[in-house]
């Protein structure tokens, strides 16, 4: 039987560098069909309505990334976001999410208002619906300018999904079966793949076809960024590093404690939470007969003030990881790169403990 492992179960090992500075570890990477586009760092929000919305994909732009704008509204709503962004930060390009249930005019008409860079997104996307939505984008969905669209698709978790999907038409597969913050999948259906070892398996087998992917899921900290780009991701994606920020879409809530002093949250939430399914009602109340068990979990995070700060430290994290296995761009890591499993004594050495 293979054992597979998470972040958390092995370490990089430090190599002598040529960098001579961490500032000479370069982030940017490049993005779409024909590399249009130059992003500052490899970093994606996620997709989620408590992550992505028009605020978070204008601000992600400028400071190292690209925006996912999640997909729980209306069409009118999702052309609403997409032109919202561009309103507010004009040059940012941005992603738009659909699902495998009336994506058809979902994407015509966020194609019509300039929508170039799709993601099919469901939990478990190595299915039938996935291959007819995605065969149907390949073969009928055109830009403005009539190009096609360059798509995303997800989320999988081996690498007999990754070439499925490829050949279904994804331009990049989203990779993460039960790793996320607010997920319990692995715990409701047994399934998933820990997440170091899925996204080497499926960054291997992207790689052999010629395909890129996203590390979507359990990434709590820059050590973890560059665990990913060691095991072979293109991007990463993230949600509650973005969560409870100012940028993230959602009212502050503010708390007073025992002592009378002021604390202030904002919700983070799964999109297969109760908390999600039960305020976009029409969609489950409506649509469909059935309404699966909940995959995800909703909960309260500290407010955390500006993404800013936090995409700046990601990216200052990223480079300082870059320095120490002697890669000078982000598509050099997972050469560079060297990594050992360790115990969980070892894990625990060093996460700071003179605190407690
Ligand atoms: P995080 O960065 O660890 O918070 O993980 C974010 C990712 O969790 C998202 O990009 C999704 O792929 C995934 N996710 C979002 N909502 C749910 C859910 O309800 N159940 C399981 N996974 C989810």
């Amino acid at each position: 039987m293979k054992k597979n492992y998470t972040y958390d179960d092995i370490c990089l090992i430090p190599q002598m560098t040529h960098l001579r500075s961490r500032n000479d570890a370069k982030t940017v990477v490049t993005f779409g069909r024909n590399n249009e586009i130059k992003l500052l760092a490899p970093f994606i929000s996620a997709n989620m309505d408590t992550v992505t919305g028009p605020e978070m994909a204008a601000l992600i732009w400028d400071v190292g990334g690209i925006g996912a704008l999640h997909r729980f509204n209306t069409v009118e709503e999702a052309c609403k976001d997409y032109l919202e962004v561009k309103k507010i930060n004009p040059p940012a390009e941005c992603i738009v999410s659909v699902g495998v249930h009336g994506y058809k005019e979902r994407c015509e008409e966020l194609a019509k208002v300039g929508a170039k860079y799709f993601v099919v997104d469901i939990a478990h996307g190595h299915s039938i619906a996935m291959k007819e939505a995605l065969s149907w984008m390949k073969g009928n969905l055109r830009l403005k300018n009539g190009d096609k669209p360059y798509i995303i698709a997800g989320n999988v978790a081996t690498p007999l999904a990754v070439r499925h999907l490829s050949a279904w038409g994804a331009d990049i597969v989203k990779v993460g079966i039960g790793p996320g913050a607010c997920c319990k999948t692995r715990i409701v259906t047994g399934h998933g793949v820990p997440q170091f070892s899925a996204v080497l398996d499926c960054a291997r087998e992207a790689h052999r076809l010629g395909i890129k992917i996203i590390a979507d899921g359990g990434i709590r900290n820059s050590g973890d960024i560059v665990k990913a780009f060691a095991a072979g991701t293109d991007f990463v994606m993230l949600g509650s590093l973005l969560s409870g920020t100012k940028e993230a879409p959602g009212q502050v809530i503010t708390k007073a404690t025992e002592r009378g002093d002021k604390q202030h949250f904002k919700v983070y939430r799964g999109m297969a939470s109760d908390s999600a399914r039960k305020d976009r009602g029409k969609e489950y109340n409506g649509k469909y007969s059935y309404v699966p068990a909940a995959e995800g979990v909703k909960t309260l995070v500290p407010y955390k003030g500006s993404a800013h700060d936090i995409i700046m430290q990601l990216k200052k994290g990223l480079k300082s990881g870059m320095s120490y296995c002697n890669a000078t761009d982000i598509s050099e890591i997972k050469d560079c790169a060297l990594y050992e499993l360790q115990t969980s004594s070892g894990f625990n050495e060093g996460k700071p403990h003179i605190l407690g």
